[in-house]
């Protein structure tokens, strides 16, 4: 029978992803409420959520997963029958010139989250509880030129980032299989769309194109991800949320494999149209840069089991989306330049008072 949750506790709920699940959850489960513990680091924006502010069904909580006591707190209180935990340091780049943070946040904060939920699920104050693992197929490690990721595919993660989410990943089937926690874990290819800090490949390709500025592209380019748009994502996390078998893994993906020069060229020309610059122009941009230490070659995810077991796809089709979000880019530049030059952090600060670390 499906599992209806009634009240979320969301983590890292004001980052990219985060805020797309919250969007589309709150929009499709009217009976349901959201608290969304965020803590706010650099990632976490709260402009990404401005439409929910005053809405009964949402409500913001600014603090950290590794909080034992106002994770405990939150959980009792709101009577809490599922946490979606997307609360992560996310950057592959920023783990390899700091990864401890990485391990701090993805690691051990997911191990306090766990363990309060493991308490708050065992005090059957809920009659029925889901703690989802939002995790990434970085954790699988490199392909070749062929084959997939499979749900079975052994963990081999090679950045710090992807370590630190295979940690947490493991911990998460560890309280599975020791206490019978009903957990649940998804692992997703790269997402794009709205709200993508621009550190990450797409949003800092549109946002440099449209300054003119150089487009860094790691080694000779050739490197392969799968893209997936951000709500298709949010669509099947609540489709794994409400459908999966606890202790299920779900692998998701777009089933869209790109290498990173295509992706790069794409959006320059684009951008040519839009901008009304000549045929080319962009491309000019484009700049060859020292490649990413351990950098990845191809991820290629093999989604079949969901869609076999829970019929879940994709329902953006790739130029769909990428059109889309490139217009979005365009139309919220306020949005763009608020988060380069740091002043959503004061907006975040004063709508909820406490420092931003
Ligand atoms: P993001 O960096 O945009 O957002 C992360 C959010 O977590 C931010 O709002 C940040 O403030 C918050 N956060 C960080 N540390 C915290 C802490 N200690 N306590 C509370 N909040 C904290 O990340 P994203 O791209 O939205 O990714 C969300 C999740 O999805 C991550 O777990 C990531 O590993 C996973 N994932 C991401 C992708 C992708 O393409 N971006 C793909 C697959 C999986
Ligand atoms: P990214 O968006 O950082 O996601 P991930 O590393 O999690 O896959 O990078 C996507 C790909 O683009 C990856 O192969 C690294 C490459 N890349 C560049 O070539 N230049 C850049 O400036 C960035 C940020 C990424």
């Amino acid at each position: 029978m499906a599992f209806s949750p009634k009240s979320l506790l969301v983590t890292g709920g004001a980052g990219f992803i985060g805020a797309n699940f919250i969007h589309s959850f709150i929009a499709g489960n009217p009976g349901s409420k959201v608290t969304n513990l965020d803590c706010l680091t650099y990632a976490g924006n709260l402009k990404n959520l401005t439409s929910l502010e005053g809405n009964p069904s949402y409500n913001f909580v600014k603090g950290d997963i590794g909080d034992a006591a106002l994770v405990a707190q939150k959980l009792s209180e709101q009577r809490v029958d599922a946490v979606v935990h997307f609360a992560a340091e996310s950057h592959v780049d920023r783990s390899i010139t700091g990864p401890e943070i990485f391990v701090r946040t993805n690691v051990l904060g997911t191990q306090v989250l766990l363990e309060e939920s493991r308490k708050h699920w065992q005090s059957g104050i809920v009659t029925d509880f889901r703690f989802l693992q939002i995790s990434t197929d970085e954790v699988y490690g490199s392909l070749g030129d062929t084959g997939y990721f499979t749900e079975e595919t052994p963990l081999a993660a090679n950045s710090p980032y992807s370590a630190s989410k295979a940690g947490a990943d493991l911990l998460v089937r560890a309280y599975h299989e020791t206490f019978g926690m009903p957990t649940l874990n998804t692992r997703c290819s790269n997402n794009y769309g709205p709200y993508h800090f621009p550190e990450k490949l797409i949003p800092l390709l549109i946002h440099n194109i449209i300054n003119k500025s150089p487009l860094p592209v790691y080694g000779d380019g050739l490197n392969v991800r799968d893209w997936l748009h951000v709500r298709d994502h949010a669509v099947a996390i609540e489709t794994v949320l409400k459908t999966a078998a606890p202790g299920s893994i779900y692998n998701i993906g777009g089933n869209n494999e790109w290498k990173n020069i295509d992706i790069v060229n794409l959006v320059c020309d684009l951008l040519d149209a839009r901008l009304g610059r000549a045929s080319g122009e962009n491309r000019k941009l484009i700049t060859f840069v020292k490649d990413r230490l351990g950098h990845d070659r191809r991820y290629a995810i093999d989604a079949t089991k969901l869609k076999n077991d829970l019929n879940w796809s994709p329902s953006y089709t790739f130029e769909q989306g990428i059109a889309e979000t490139i217009d979005w880019y365009l139309a919220n530049q306020e949005w763009v330049s608020e988060v380069t030059s740091g002043a959503y952090r004061e907006y975040c600060q004063g709508q909820y008072g406490g420092g931003v670390s």
